[in-house]
């Protein structure tokens, strides 16, 4: 009988994980390193991502620490060469970072035009530019990896903004551009991959546990059909199965992590 836990390992593999010190990409890098890979935290937080660093090597696992804005990719496919050179491959690349400008979150009607430009550039560009290298890169190599990014129910579908009624929070216009471009841009660059065997997939969560005025968590719990949000322990498994053989012929896929919210 075919032993089918063995297509979830990843040991041998290199896997880079962009925004590897955040509130998700944290348990990602943990979850990646638990199955076997090592793991490259990229980051511009040093002090969360050497801490991470550090938790994983001693729960015996192999991580790393790149310092890494992935807003200035000028020289990027430059530093893809080292580090595909120093860490001895790159199986794996997962973008999770949350770039945002100091005036993220303002309401339509307050919205300034640089502040939206800036905003898609620095989110959307950066992750689509990235996975364009990467997989250039896997290519030039004959790796046939797995990219995964970072959407969200917002990148398929529109914002409710009653859930926001009555708090602080809302959800800004870029949100929306720079999610659905995320979602689309995995797609393309999965049919134009798809030849070298590299793959493109999305993971869209829904709303992470997070410290949310009770009034919203509340709005958003009864929305939703499993009637609670996520934690963020439950979003890195689907990191591990798309990173892994267990989803080698999935590509081009979008995968929701959202307790149902975006079937109701
Ligand atoms: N948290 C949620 O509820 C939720 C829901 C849906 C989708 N998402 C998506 O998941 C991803 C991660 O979200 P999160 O909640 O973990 O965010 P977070 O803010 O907790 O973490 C983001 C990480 O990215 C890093 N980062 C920011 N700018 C960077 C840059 N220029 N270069 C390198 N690193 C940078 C930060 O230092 C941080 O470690 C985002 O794409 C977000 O849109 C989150």
């Amino acid at each position: 009988m075919k032993n089918y836990s063995q297509d979830f390992s990843l040991e041998n593999k290199v896997a880079f994980v962009c925004g590897g010190a955040g509130l998700i990409g944290r348990e990602i890098a943990m979850a990646l390193a638990n199955f076997g890979a090592k793991v490259i935290v990229l980051d511009v937080n040093r002090t969360k991502a050497m801490s991470i660093v550090k938790e994983i090597r001693h729960a015996g696992g192999s991580a790393h620490f790149e310092f890494f804005d992935s807003t200035k990719l000028t020289t990027f496919e430059k530093k893809l060469a080292q580090w595909y050179k120093k860490y001895s491959g790159m199986d794996v690349w997962v973008n999770v970072t949350y770039p945002r400008t100091s005036d993220w979150g303002l309401a339509v009607e307050k919205l300034k035009l640089d502040s939206f430009k800036k905003n898609v550039d620095m989110h959307l560009v950066s992750y689509v530019w990235m996975s364009r290298c990467v997989g250039l890169a896997m290519k030039k190599n004959k790796i046939k990896g797995s990219i995964i990014n970072f959407g969200s129910i917002y990148g398929v579908q529109a914002s409710d903004f009653t859930v926001y009624e009555g708090t602080d929070l809302t959800m800004p216009m870029a949100y929306a551009a720079i999610k659905a471009g995320i979602v689309n841009s995995s797609r393309y660059l999965a049919s134009y991959f798809g030849k070298d065997g590299i793959r493109f997939n999305t993971i869209c969560p829904g709303g992470v546990k997070d410290n949310q005025p009770s009034a919203f968590v509340k709005k958003y719990e009864h929305k939703v059909p499993l009637k609670r949000m996520a934690v963020k322990e439950e979003i890195p498994m689907s990191v591990v199965f798309l990173a892994s053989k267990a989803s080698s012929y999935i590509t081009g896929e979008t995968l929701m992590v959202d307790g149902g919210w975006t079937v109701v």
